[in-house]
């Protein structure tokens, strides 16, 4: 190999590390030395990895346009904190729903069957948040088009 070559990958693999160091930085790391499983998950699974689990998260705020406050309740004890564990906040509720929703429209609809996490991160799904939401909280529900008259059709 060139020492060209090897500068290349080296340039790679810098970049590569700031990329992997930039996504951590800026993800809110749960409390350090909890193990992964004593969490309050029901649709995804108790043994998610963080790095699976945040994916999904960051996901959930692409489709909707929310930040995870949006979801998840401030911190009883210290409101600086979220509390991620918590149902307080109803919006949290809402997307277990949706989730759930997505899980059962992909599998009867779509013959898309298994486990959500999986499916979801691969993007198996063919309908999922983004299809709906597009970025919105609240996807649209109007036709804004004209809707053409039947009676054009019979001629
Ligand atoms: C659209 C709503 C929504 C957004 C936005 C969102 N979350 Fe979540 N989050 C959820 C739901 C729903 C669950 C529970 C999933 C389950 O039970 O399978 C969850 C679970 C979690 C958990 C596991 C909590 C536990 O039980 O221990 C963590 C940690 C978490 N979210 C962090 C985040 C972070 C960090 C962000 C922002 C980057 C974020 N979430 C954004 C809805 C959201
Ligand atoms: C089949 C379309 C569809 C899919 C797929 C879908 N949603 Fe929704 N979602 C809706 C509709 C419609 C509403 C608004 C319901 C209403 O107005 O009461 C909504 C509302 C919500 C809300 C409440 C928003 C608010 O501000 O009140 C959350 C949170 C949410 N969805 C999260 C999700 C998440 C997370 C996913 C993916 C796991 C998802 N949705 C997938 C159609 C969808």
């Amino acid at each position: 190999m060139s020492n060209h070559s090897h500068r290349k990958i080296g340039v790679l693999a810098l970049l590569g590390g700031a990329v992997l160091f930039s996504s951590y930085a800026f993800s809110p790391v749960p409390e350090q030395g909890t193990p992964q499983h004593e969490n309050n998950l029901k649709v995804l699974p108790k043994d998610i990895s963080h790095t699976e689990l945040m994916q999904v998260m960051h996901s959930f705020e692409i489709a909707l346009g929310y930040s995870c406050e949006d979801c998840h309740a401030r911190s009883a004890t210290d409101p600086n904190k979220l509390d991620f564990a918590s149902e307080d906040n109803p919006k949290k509720g809402e997307a277990l729903e949706m989730m759930k929703m997505v899980q059962k429209i992909n599998e009867h609809s779509f013959e898309v069957k298994g486990d959500f996490k999986d499916n979801y991160l691969k993007s198996q799904y063919k309908v999922s948040c983004i299809t709906c939401h597009n970025g919105h909280a609240e996807p649209a529900h109007t036709i804004s088009i004209p809707i053409p008259d039947p009676r054009w059709e019979k001629k």
